[in-house]
């Protein structure tokens, strides 16, 4: 939306500024070459540029000091030089520029110095800022910090992911997030798109996004779609306990879309989904750590109670450092392999005893070999329990003189899950996400190392061996790569 404005804006001058106006810059004269550029973006960019004093010629000339080029390489500026140049024998030659020289003159309202990686000319790889970093394929390859210097940028790039994934197209979801984790894991803003290349996972889509965030502020497509009704609906209805994109979906076609709708038509709800509505605002209120915290006490003591010696873990993104979730992830387990069976309706009911429980939904474990082999099976075969808690609420001296009486209660989205203690090291990594991390992991294992790695275990489909592994560190090493702690597995 924003963008369109500015356009229309940025549009108005190019009748007053005339191409033969007197120009504040008279050493420059800049012809953008059309190739790549498209028409109708070169109108607008030479509008811009107008408005802001600049001289800009519609035709090659012997008058152009710079050409500037979008999406063009070294090769292909020389070769268009030539053709071009054939049409003016005998003339000096303007300077090759690509378009970042032009989005920063525009930005600081004067042509910028021509540096080294602006130019097109030099036919070797060129000298850019990103050059000196190496950005492995994989994001299980890179550390991902929780904290990164491109939030802007990699939130809108999840917009469009989260979007192709409500429209269930898988390949561009996962493209999206890719290009977004790359953003994460650089070690600096990007403030020009020549910064981009050489990074993978950008490709054509992702780069014009980027390019619109740094020369307008914002990216017109991502506005739309976080705007649109169909957006904020399948975001409402995903985010309710028990319902995935399919069924999002199918009542978006149906024509509901508010919560209070889906409320009045109960016979069309799973228990899970009834018991989502109910708590949907506490639910949809991120958990902070001290309850996360609160919680695992909570747990530890039903678990100890049950059976002693037994172990709580808390993962998920509070491990890999988040200060907030969307639910509570614990991995219970006990030293001695096969003490754990059994386990959790015993802590279920201890919990249920104590008034905590609001809502569960136990999952038999149904470990057998073929979960273990199965290289796509995403759902892991733990026992586990997918419940609702009720954490108790300390008083809060912030709420204190406000005529609401302080909650004494809030509902918690926890996940309990059982490993035997020889599948645990496997069920740490990947419980501990990110979800990314875990897809390029598991997709590095495979494609690069020719072995299937899931919660359970790390198989090697020609020796049709398991590996033995005590630790994450292990697990890395088998698969020959540096260790990651969890803060930087935030992919
Ligand atoms: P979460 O969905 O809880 O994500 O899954 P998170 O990183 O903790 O983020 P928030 O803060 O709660 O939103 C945690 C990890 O557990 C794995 C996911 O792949 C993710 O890496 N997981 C989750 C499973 O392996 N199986 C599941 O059924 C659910
Ligand atoms: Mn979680």
């Amino acid at each position: 939306m924003l963008p369109k404005r500015r356009r229309v804006r940025a549009e108005s001058p190019r009748r007053a500024v005339a191409s033969s106006a007197p120009a504040r810059f008279p050493g420059v004269a800049i012809y953008l070459a059309e190739p790549r550029m498209g028409r109708s973006r070169r109108a607008f960019l030479t509008s811009l540029a107008r408005s802001k004093g600049f001289r800009i010629l519609d035709t090659y000339s012997s008058e152009v000091t710079h050409v500037v080029m979008e999406q063009t390489s070294a090769k292909e500026a020389i070769c268009w030089q030539k053709d071009m140049g054939a049409h003016l024998p005998g003339c000096p030659q303007p300077i090759l520029l690509d378009i970042s020289w032009f989005t920063e003159s525009m930005a600081a309202g004067q042509p910028v110095p021509e540096e080294v990686r602006h130019r097109l000319e030099v036919a070797e790889p060129k000298k850019e800022p990103q050059s000196s970093v190496t950005m492995p394929t994989y994001a299980c390859q890179r550390p991902t910090a929780l904290t990164h210097h491109n939030v802007i940028l990699s939130e809108a790039l999840e917009t469009l992911a989260e979007a192709a994934g409500f429209e269930g197209n898988e390949g561009r979801l996962l493209s999206f997030y890719r290009a977004a984790s790359v953003l994460k894991s650089l070690p600096c803003p990007v403030t020009s798109l020549s910064q981009l290349q050489g990074l993978p996972h950008f490709g054509e889509h992702s780069s014009r996004v980027i390019q619109e965030l740094l020369e307008h502020g914002a990216c017109e497509e991502v506005e739309r779609v976080r705007c649109s009704e169909r957006h904020q609906t399948m975001k409402l209805f995903t985010q309710i306990f028990g319902v995935g994109v399919k069924t999002a979906n199918r009542w978006y076609q149906e024509g509901l879309r508010t919560l209070d709708e889906l409320r009045e038509q109960p016979q069309r709800l799973t228990q899970q989904q009834k018991a989502g509505l109910q708590y949907y605002q506490d639910l949809s209120t991120p958990v902070g750590r001290a309850d996360a915290e609160a919680l695992q006490q909570l747990v530890e003591a039903a678990v100890r109670q049950t059976l002693p010696g037994a172990t709580v873990t808390l993962t998920g993104g509070f491990r890999r450092g988040k200060s907030q979730g969307h639910d509570v992830d614990f991995l219970i387990t006990h030293p001695e392999e096969g003490q754990e069976v059994g386990l959790l309706p015993k802590v279920m009911r201890h919990l249920q005893s104590q008034g905590l429980v609001l809502y569960h939904q136990h999952h038999r474990s149904h470990l057998d070999s073929t979960h273990l082999l199965r290289q796509n099976y995403t759902m892991d075969a733990f026992e586990r329990s997918f419940c609702i808690l009720c954490l108790p609420q300390p008083p809060h001296a912030a709420l204190g003189g406000t005529l609401h009486p302080c909650p004494t209660w809030k509902a918690v989205r926890v996940d309990l899950v059982v490993t035997p203690n020889s599948q645990f090291p496997f069920a740490l990594l990947g419980w501990t996400g990110s979800q990314l991390f875990e897809r390029e992991l598991r997709r590095f294992s495979r494609q690069e190392k020719g072995l299937w790695l899931n919660s359970h275990g790390l198989f090697d489909p020609e020796q049709k061996t398991f590996f033995h592994a005590t630790s994450e560190e292990d697990i890395f090493r088998l698969l020959g790569l540096k260790y990651l702690p969890p803060e930087q597995r935030n992919a």
